[in-house]
């Protein structure tokens, strides 16, 4: 059913189609008559929808400063899933990955040669010279948020904490990319270029994902994609950047006990910072870091 120039727009702006979103679907269907892979209106974000996504990022933020000022050799991951789920209920917040399709915790923990998704326990105490992921996501009043730090455990070695700086970086070297009518591969070589220019490797299985109405939306988000390919990237779309760069190859395997905990193959460190960004008319805007 097509849309009159004087309907309400899809959106749910309130606004007539003509001045809102009107030419903008013109621009999107020329493109996709060129063969692009562009959004659907599901993924677009009204105003509304990115004031409660920014509310729920505000809170994420909130968590991990709090977890940076705190976290220290010594401490169990168990006690940052305490701190997550603490400073998250107390803004009125929830865990979003808490009982996400059965996982049990509120935060995922991984140190060194663990990729991702690691399960906080009282058995795995940070020490000195470690590297630590900790990804945090909240839902607030429905709207989801997701981002994720690299903390060093005192003093690490020189090579790792390369990696974690040259996995930092590649964040900024993407976000250069994120802009509206741009495609997504544009960001994912560029990260990938930082990555290989610096020695490393980047996970391939493992992506970035649209977020704030559910916590995984389309799109997919790849580092190993090519510029001019995956989605076009247009105003209101929202989406997680958090490539994992590897210091050996990038090969992974996902732990066959807990069904969760993703290694790399070769048992070398890896690294991975999330962000989660606004397309914006003229760029972008970072809603959670
Ligand atoms: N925060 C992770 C992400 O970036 C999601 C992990 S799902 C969980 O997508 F259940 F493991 F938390
Ligand atoms: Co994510």
């Amino acid at each position: 059913m097509k849309l009159g120039r004087n309907d309400k727009c899809w959106c749910g702006s309130g606004r007539k189609y003509k001045q809102c979103h009107m030419n903008f679907d013109e621009k999107l269907d020329e493109y996709k008559r060129e063969g692009a892979l562009v959004p659907s209106h599901k993924i677009i974000k009204n105003k509304e929808q990115i004031e409660g996504i920014r509310e729920s990022a505000k809170i994420n933020i909130a968590v991990l400063d709090y977890i940076e000022q705190h976290i220290k050799a010594g401490i169990s991951t168990e006690q940052v899933d305490r701190w997550v789920y603490d400073e998250t209920t107390s803004r009125g917040g929830i865990p979003a990955p808490l009982n996400y399709e059965g996982y049990p915790k509120s935060v995922c923990t991984s140190v060194n040669e663990q990729v991702c998704h690691g399960i906080p326990s009282e058995d795995v105490i940070l020490k000195e010279g470690d590297i630590v992921n900790i990804d945090v996501s909240t839902i607030y009043n429905g709207y989801y948020s997701d981002s994720s730090r690299m903390f060093c455990i005192g003093e690490v070695s020189d090579e790792k904490k390369k990696l974690v700086e040259v996995t930092k970086k590649s964040i900024e070297v993407g976000l250069e990319k994120v802009k509206p009518w741009g495609f997504l591969g544009d960001m994912g070589e560029a990260i990938h270029n930082y990555a290989t220019e610096n020695g490393y490797t980047v996970v391939r299985e493992i992506g970035g994902h649209g977020c704030g109405i559910q916590f995984h939306e389309d799109p997919w988000v790849s580092y190993v994609s090519r510029h001019g390919e995956e989605m076009l990237m247009v105003p209101g779309m929202v989406f997680t950047i958090e490539p994992m760069i590897n210091m050996g190859a990038q090969e992974i395997y996902t732990d066959e006990n807990d069904g969760w905990t993703v290694y790399t193959k070769d048992g070398k460190p890896s690294a991975q910072c999330e962000v989660q960004v606004l397309v914006t008319e003229d760029g972008y805007e970072i809603l959670a870091y």
